[in-house]
C-alpha cells in the first residue's frame, strides 16, 4: 500500500494519479466560477498576488506559464512571449480566446499552447528566461519531478516564481485549513448555487500541501539557488517561491574548480 493511501492519494512530495484525476475533474469544474471564488475567498488580494508575480518579467522575456488553468494570470502578460501550459484540454481551451482577445487588444500575437504536465514538458532545454506557476504547483503529482522539468526549460540565468495557498508552518496550515473548510465552502456554495461544488474536494489539495520550508529545501535540491519563500502579507494566504537557474551547471562548475 502507498504511503499516501492514509491521506486518499495526498503528500507534500504530490498526488497519486488516481486523486489526481479526481482533484482534475473537480478544477475543470470550477471554471464558469473560478475568478468571482477566488476573488472572493481572498478579498481581493489575489489580483494582487497576480500584479507581484507578473511584475518580475521584464518587456520582451520569453515566459511559460505552467498550469495556467482558464488564463486569468496569462491574460494579462503584456509585453511578453508568452506560452501556457496545462494538462487539461478544458482549460486550455477555456484560456485560449481569452488571453488571445487580450493580446490583440495590446496588438500582440497569440500565445503558444501546451498540453501537457509539468512533471513532462514537452519543449527543449534552457528555452525560458521566466517560469511562472500560479496556484497550480499545489497540484503537482510529483512536485520535485516538476520542478526537474521547469528547471530544465529555464534558460541558465532564468528565474521560476510560484505563488500558491499560505503554509508558513503547520500551525498556520491548521488556520488555512479552518479557512478552507469553513468561509471557502460557504462563499463557493452562495456563488455556484450547487451543495456539492467543486471546493468541497478542492480543500484536500491544501490539507496535505506542505509548508514553506518544506519547498525551499525541494528548490534547493533539484538546483535552484538564491531560493526565497515566504508569506505574502497583508493576510498571509499566499506563498511566494523564487528560485533561479544557475548560470553555470554543477557540472561545469566542478570541472573549473
Ligand atoms: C487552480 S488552476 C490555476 C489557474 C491559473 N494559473 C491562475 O492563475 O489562477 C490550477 C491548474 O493547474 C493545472 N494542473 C494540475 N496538475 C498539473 C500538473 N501536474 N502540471 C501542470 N499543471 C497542472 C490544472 O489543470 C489547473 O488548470
Amino acid at each position: 500500500m502507498g504511503k499516501r493511501s492514509a491521506t486518499g492519494g495526498f503528500d507534500p512530495s504530490g498526488i497519486d494519479a488516481e486523486a489526481w484525476e479526481v482533484l482534475e475533474g473537480q478544477l475543470e469544474a470550477t471554471i464558469p466560477n473560478y475568478d468571482r471564488v477566488n476573488t472572493w475567498m481572498t478579498f481581493g488580494q489575489d489580483k494582487r498576488w497576480r500584479r507581484n508575480v507578473r511584475n518580475h518579467a521584464k518587456p520582451g522575456m520569453k515566459v511559460l506559464e505552467v498550469g495556467c488553468g482558464p488564463g486569468s494570470f496569462a491574460e494579462d502578460l503584456a509585453g511578453l512571449d508568452v506560452t501556457c501550459l496545462d494538462p487539461s484540454p478544458e482549460m486550455l481551451a477555456a484560456a485560449q480566446p481569452r488571453v488571445d482577445a487580450a493580446r490583440a487588444a495590446r496588438g500582440e500575437p497569440p500565445a503558444v499552447y501546451v498540453e501537457a504536465i509539468a512533471e513532462a514538458i514537452p519543449l527543449p532545454d534552457d528555452t525560458f528566461d521566466m517560469v511562472f506557476c500560479l496556484f497550480s504547483f499545489r497540484d503537482f503529482k510529483d512536485k520535485a519531478q516538476g520542478l526537474t522539468e521547469i528547471f530544465r526549460v529555464l534558460k541558465p540565468g532564468g528565474r521560476l516564481v510560484i505563488c500558491d495557498a499560505g503554509k508558513a508552518n503547520k500551525l498556520h496550515g491548521f488556520f488555512g485549513y479552518l479557512w478552507m473548510n469553513s468561509v471557502v465552502q460557504l462563499m463557493a456554495r452562495i456563488i455556484t448555487r450547487e451543495k456539492n461544488h467543486p471546493w468541497k474536494g478542492l480543500a484536500a489539495s491544501y490539507t496535505h500541501y506542505g509548508t514553506n520550508g518544506y519547498y525551499r529545501a525541494m528548490l534547493r535540491d533539484v538546483g535552484f539557488e538564491n531560493v526565497q519563500g515566504r508569506l505574502l502579507y497583508p493576510f498571509g494566504m499566499a506563498s511566494r517561491f523564487r528560485g533561479t537557474k544557475p548560470t553555470q551547471s554543477v557540472q561545469q562548475k566542478g570541472s573549473l574548480d
